[in-house]
């Protein structure tokens, strides 16, 4: 039985690649919506990409937008990672479908309670509008099976250099999902960076002649000129790692640990704080990816990608 999913996502190179990659194995995961928040670029400009990309592989679901801005910050962009459009390099035709007109986290919400699984929740982007569901109806928490997500890190952050990117867009945010109570698996930036295509897996995909193939191709060259600056040998896939590791688990290597997230540091607001040695005698509440299997990623991407037309 395909597990059930949401994907809450702000497209994004790496969160494109993670909506093709779920869609790409029916048989392992259900996408009952994708929900969209702001965080690479503007929520208008995520929500139009999420439509774009899945319009472009031939793909229809609910797409919902959610807050676009974080709970209590003014919104910060990665233009510098994802282009002016949040998705520069492939042109892409305008979509065949439009987002839902019912909001992000009331899809979420009604989701989760009408699921007669216990649903996993796959957010790639700041954590707004999970947070914002987790506490408008906190019912919902007995139908959440886990929170797979993209953000924080245990080492080093990219955005800052205590915090990673999501996670620093809206900390209060990812302070009300850790402390939740749901399960969580922590997709932090110790594995994806680890995570990286390499210039030849691009290769392959622009020479496939594959139309969602090359597109992807395309996204990931824009997505490598960004990562040599920052000295990177090839691509980190942070967002379908994440995805990854729903549909296969074992694909890295976890430790429950205790993880709190700093909202007020001088130097270090949204880093993921976690605590290996149980100094602070908290009860552990995240499953903390430590290790990839590359390989095995990055055999699974290309065979995703390529098994689109
Ligand atoms: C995360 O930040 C975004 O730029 C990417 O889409 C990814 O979700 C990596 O820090
Ligand atoms: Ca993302």
């Amino acid at each position: 039985m395909p597990k059930p999913i949401i994907i809450d996502c702000d497209p994004g190179h790496d969160d494109a690649i993670a909506l093709l990659l779920a869609f790409a194995k029916p048989e392992l995961v259900k996408v009952l919506a994708v929900t969209v928040s702001a965080g690479n670029q503007t929520l208008e400009k995520t929500v139009l990409n999420a439509l774009k990309v899945l319009s472009f592989a031939g793909i229809e679901c609910e797409v919902a937008a959610g807050y676009d801005r974080p709970l209590m910050r003014e919104l910060e962009i990665a233009p510098e990672v994802h282009g002016e459009s949040g998705l520069d390099g492939p042109i892409l035709p305008e979509p065949t479908f439009q987002a839902s007109s019912k909001h992000g986290v009331q899809t979420i919400i009604d989701h989760v309670r009408a699921s007669s699984e216990k649903v996993t929740l796959v957010p790639t982007g700041p954590l707004t509008n999970v947070a914002a569901a987790l506490i408008g109806a906190p019912d919902i928490k007995e139908n959440i099976d886990r929170i797979v997500l993209m953000g924080g890190a245990a080492r080093e952050g990219n955005w800052t250099p205590a915090a990673e990117f999501n996670i620093l867009v809206d900390p209060e945010a990812a302070s009300v999902v850790f402390q939740s109570g749901v399960p969580i698996t922590m997709v932090g930036l110790d594995v994806t960076h680890e995570a990286q295509v390499m210039a030849s897996d691009v290769q392959l995909l622009l020479d496939s002649g594959k139309k969602v193939g090359v597109m992807v191709g395309e996204l990931l060259e824009f997505f490598g000129e960004f990562h040599k600056t920052m000295g990177f040998a090839g691509m980190p896939l942070h967002d379908p790692l994440a995805m990854a590791t729903v549909l296969d688990p074992t694909i890295v290597e976890t430790k429950l640990l205790p993880v709190r997230i700093e909202t007020q540091g001088q130097y270090t607001t949204g880093r993921t704080v976690v605590d290996f040695y149980g100094v602070t005698g908290e009860k552990p509440n995240v499953d903390v990816a430590l290790r990839v299997d590359r390989e095995r990623f990055v055999k699974m991407i290309l065979e995703a990608m390529l098994s689109y037309e």
